[in-house]
């Protein structure tokens, strides 16, 4: 153990102290069985596995733990961290032979080399482009490639991350934290617009939070695309598409469209409208969602699309599905804030957190604000939510008096108990 106990070559991410533990001790174990391992070598971690790293790659499972000795280190693969449409996540431990130091990455596979290779050449165009390692954090591009036979491309080394945004569970967190890891991604989303590339696929799946005092990241390249590009195929999540992305309808149900860094900024503020109603309204306010899927859901005649703040088209039901227009939104969430008991101040934070998610949806795509106006915005609400409770969390209770308003038809909703309890807004 005083290989580890003396500090040097722990830089584990701040998981717990029990977890790090085990997962030294786990790499211990590791390094002691695997093949060229012998005991009574010099207690350093780099000296001790030379012998390793200088043999041909083995692979092996230990304990069933996959280990892979390289030439450029031990990586040990742990737990399933998540998957996508094309990729599988999964976290590695990795002995370093150039540091001599143990680190935990997550390493990114894909059935489609096209994804691996593309983070690749992003990664390489931004740094031509002048982007240093600071506004490379903001971005969940490889920190190494591994590659395979003929060159091809076995899977990406990225940073460790947290939770992505999607799987941050509402009410425990607040809405000032939301903002935070948003302007993270939104600096990251600026750097990529200014080299030219469009996302393509901005969901809250893709904005990765850090697990350390680190910014979130703005990640998956799947979809990514130069955007002199113009008539493209466009790839991702058709629902979130802009409307300007399809051009006519026959075009539409080919998913050919035009790809312009502003249709991301839409597809941005969708994406801020849906976090909102998704995960912070309903922990504080009782009304039912079925409002607002109403407006989501709605079906529409294919002539009447540009009459529409966004428009879809679902291929395997060929019919056309409608957002409601921004005006309709913003009616209901006045109405909703209007029959809450928050403060007004609160209301105010909540209804600009709303504006500038619409704004981000203007049909006119000339009209959105820019990444860097997103990041700047975000930056500063996230300083002004905190410092409305002074970095403590915020006590208030559900009105349950309007339980029996329109809004709140859906019996099964019912919080009565949460008035005690209070909940952390922002
Ligand atoms: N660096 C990372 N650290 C921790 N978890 C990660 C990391 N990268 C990805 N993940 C997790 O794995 C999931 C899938 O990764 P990613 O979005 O890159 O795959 P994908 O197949 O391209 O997804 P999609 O279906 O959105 O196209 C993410 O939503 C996230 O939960
Ligand atoms: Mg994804």
């Amino acid at each position: 153990m005083s290989i580890i106990d003396n500090n040097q070559y722990v830089p584990l991410s701040p998981k717990t102290p029990v977890e790090k533990k085990q997962k030294v001790n786990r790499l211990i174990a590791i390094i002691r069985k695997a093949p060229g391992y012998q005991s009574g070598q010099t207690p350093k971690l780099n000296e001790r596995a030379k012998p390793l790293i200088d043999s041909s790659p083995k692979k092996g499972t230990i304990s069933g733990v996959d280990v892979e000795v390289t030439p450029q280190g031990i990586r040990v693969s742990g737990k399933h961290l998540g998957s996508g449409y094309t990729s599988n996540v999964s976290e590695v431990v990795r002995f370093d032979k150039e540091s001599g130091q143990i680190k935990v990455l997550a390493k990114l596979e894909s059935r489609n080399q096209s994804v691996l290779k593309r983070s690749v050449k992003i990664l390489e165009n931004l740094k031509i482009f002048g982007l240093t390692e600071t506004d490379l954090t903001y971005l969940g591009l490889p920190l190494r490639v591994d590659y395979g036979e003929n060159g091809r491309i076995k899977s990406l080394l990225l940073s460790l991350q947290g939770q992505d945004l999607s799987e941050v569970s509402s009410g425990s967190v607040p809405l000032y934290f939301y903002s935070k890891e948003l302007a993270s991604a939104a600096k990251g989303l600026a750097h990529l617009h200014k080299a030219g590339f469009v996302h393509s696929d901005i969901k809250a799946d893709n904005i990765l939070s850090s697990i350390d005092d680190k910014p979130a990241q703005l990640a998956d390249f799947g979809f990514t695309r130069r955007a002199t590009i113009e008539k493209t195929k466009i790839g991702g999540a058709s629902r979130f598409f802009a409307p300007e992305t399809y051009a006519t309808i026959d075009e539409m149900k080919a998913n050919l469209g035009m790809v312009d860094s502003k249709s991301d900024i839409y597809t941005w503020g969708l994406m801020m409208r849906n976090l909102m109603i998704e995960k912070i309204l309903p922990e504080f306010i009782p009304f039912s969602g079925s409002e607002f899927d109403r407006l989501e859901y709605r079906n529409i005649q294919p002539n009447d699309k540009a009459l529409y703040g966004r428009v879809y088209y679902l291929k395997e039901k060929d019919q056309f599905y409608a957002f409601a227009k921004d005006e309709e939104y913003s009616k209901i969430f006045d109405r909703i804030l209007s029959e809450s008991r928050l403060s007004e101040e609160q209301k105010r934070a909540l209804t600009d957190f709303m504006d500038y998610a619409l704004s981000c949806t203007h049909i006119d795509p000339q009209a959105r604000p820019s990444a860097d106006d997103i990041a700047e915005f975000l930056t500063d609400f996230a300083k002004r939510t905190e410092t409305i409770t002074n970095g403590t969390k915020l006590n208030f209770g559900l009105d349950t008096s309007s339980s029996d308003s329109d809004l709140s038809n859906d019996d099964s909703y019912s919080d009565d108990d949460s008035d005690e309890d209070g909940y952390s807004l922002f």
